[in-house]
């Protein structure tokens, strides 16, 4: 007799990550032989540069193959110290560092570590899909704050103050935006700080997993460098994923108060014991090595952002407003909704339209529910100039094809 497996209460509050199902969906349907170009993945289709990958071997080749300490190999929090001095100009220490295994990792430890139920966490959507479904998982109630594209999808300093309560323990931030390619500039970092200020209950997550990825020379900033009076109550949190084509190593970090970290370390004592140590020297390599990848995959993107925002926008029926940061454009489809798809489907929401023109046109994207607004859909463009160009043909067919 088959058991039935009794799920806990906090797993049946959350789903499956939306971005990873489409992928996954998009993925089975390759393997069966049918040809889809995916651009619902948020990673670099650039391979891990060879210095990295290098020290990675050595690493194991020295026998760096045990635990490693909970918070991280000492050398790479040196070298996030180093790194957070560098490029942002903001002085974190030694203990007020950690490694985890992936930025979503840094997320998870942070919010598992200090929510309780009723607590509430302040979200802009659209928002990359976990941090709901990570608050919910805690127990606490994601605050959804719409932002909207007369704002270029940034939150406003009056929306953020009408969303914090008292009972506001959050705020996570993420500069540039997965999915909108929204990027911050100093200015209005400060005045959304400014609110801040006034509610020292809050405290800040910010999520500059794509600080490196960004456009039209547009300049990056994070909280503490600009307003260094919130230091004591922000986590710094970053990682390697995105910056240097290294989503599958699982290495991201954090810089933040000492009890904060500490209280994410000792968590990690009982969830990993520490993210993988080869990995962790690789991110060394990452961090502290030649950096010419950051300027060379940056260009790369942004031709194609170019390229794809060119060729979303002359589609009738899809509004793309140009992403700043990050790889992703994030077309509206309202004017489409209401429509027939060719096999049939009349498309009531963003996700009918993803999944039909999964369905007909072989493209896989990540509907804009997923991240908590729409009606839009994500692509990424981390995917060559080819594919984009025959995936932005067969979304303009598919979409002349809608009734
Ligand atoms: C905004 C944002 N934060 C965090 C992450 C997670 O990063 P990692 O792959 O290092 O866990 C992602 C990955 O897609 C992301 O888009």
């Amino acid at each position: 007799m088959r058991m039935t497996i009794v799920t806990s209460a906090a797993l049946q509050r959350i789903g499956t990550s939306a971005t990873i199902a489409m992928t996954q969906k998009a993925r089975e349907m390759k393997a069966r032989g049918e040809d889809v170009i995916v651009l619902s993945a948020g990673q670099p289709d650039f391979d891990t540069p060879m210095h990295i990958r290098e020290a990675a071997f050595e690493a194991m080749q020295r026998g760096e193959t045990r635990y490693p300490p909970i918070a991280g190999i000492p050398d790479l929090r040196r070298a996030i110290v180093d790194k957070f001095r560098r490029e942002n100009s903001l002085d974190y220490t030694f203990e007020e560092t950690i490694v985890c295994t992936g930025g979503k990792q840094v997320i998870a430890n942070a919010l598992l570590a200090t929510l309780n139920p009723g607590d509430e966490v302040v979200i802009p959507v659209p928002g990359w899909v976990s941090y709901a479904q990570l608050a919910e998982f805690c127990g606490a109630k994601p605050v959804l704050v719409e932002t909207k594209l007369d704002t270029e999808y940034k939150l406003t300093p009056e929306a953020l103050d009408m969303s914090i309560t008292a009972a506001t323990r959050w705020l996570i931030f993420n500069n540039p935006c997965n999915p909108t390619g929204a990027v911050y500039t100093r200015s209005e970092l400060s005045a959304l700080a400014d609110v801040l200020t006034r509610h020292p209950q809050v405290m800040i997550l910010t999520d500059d997993m794509y600080e490196h990825i960004r456009y039209d020379g547009i300049e990056f900033a994070t909280f503490v460098e600009v307003e260094p009076s919130l230091r004591e109550r922000t986590l710094t949190m970053n990682g390697v994923s995105k910056s240097y084509a290294m989503t599958g190593w699982r290495i991201g970090y954090g810089g933040g108060p000492r009890a904060l970290i500490a209280a994410m370390e000792k968590l990690q004592t009982q969830l990993t014991s520490g993210a993988c140590s080869i990995a962790q020297w690789a991110a060394v390599s990452a961090l502290e090595g030649p950096q010419d990848y950051i300027g060379e995959s940056r260009a790369a993107f942004e031709a194609r952002r170019n390229l794809v925002v060119g060729r979303l926008r002359s589609i009738d029926g899809l509004e793309c407003p140009t992403p700043k940061g990050a790889f992703y454009a994030y077309p509206s489809c309202a004017a489409l909704i209401g429509r027939k798809a060719p096999l049939g489907k009349i498309i009531e929401t963003d996700e009918d339209f993803a999944l039909e023109l999964l369905a007909t046109a072989k493209v896989a994207v990540v509907h804009g529910g997923a991240f908590g607004a729409g009606p839009n859909f994500r692509v990424s463009y981390a995917a060559s100039t080819r594919e984009i160009e025959v995936a932005c043909d067969r979304i303009d067919e598919f979409v002349r094809s809608l009734k």
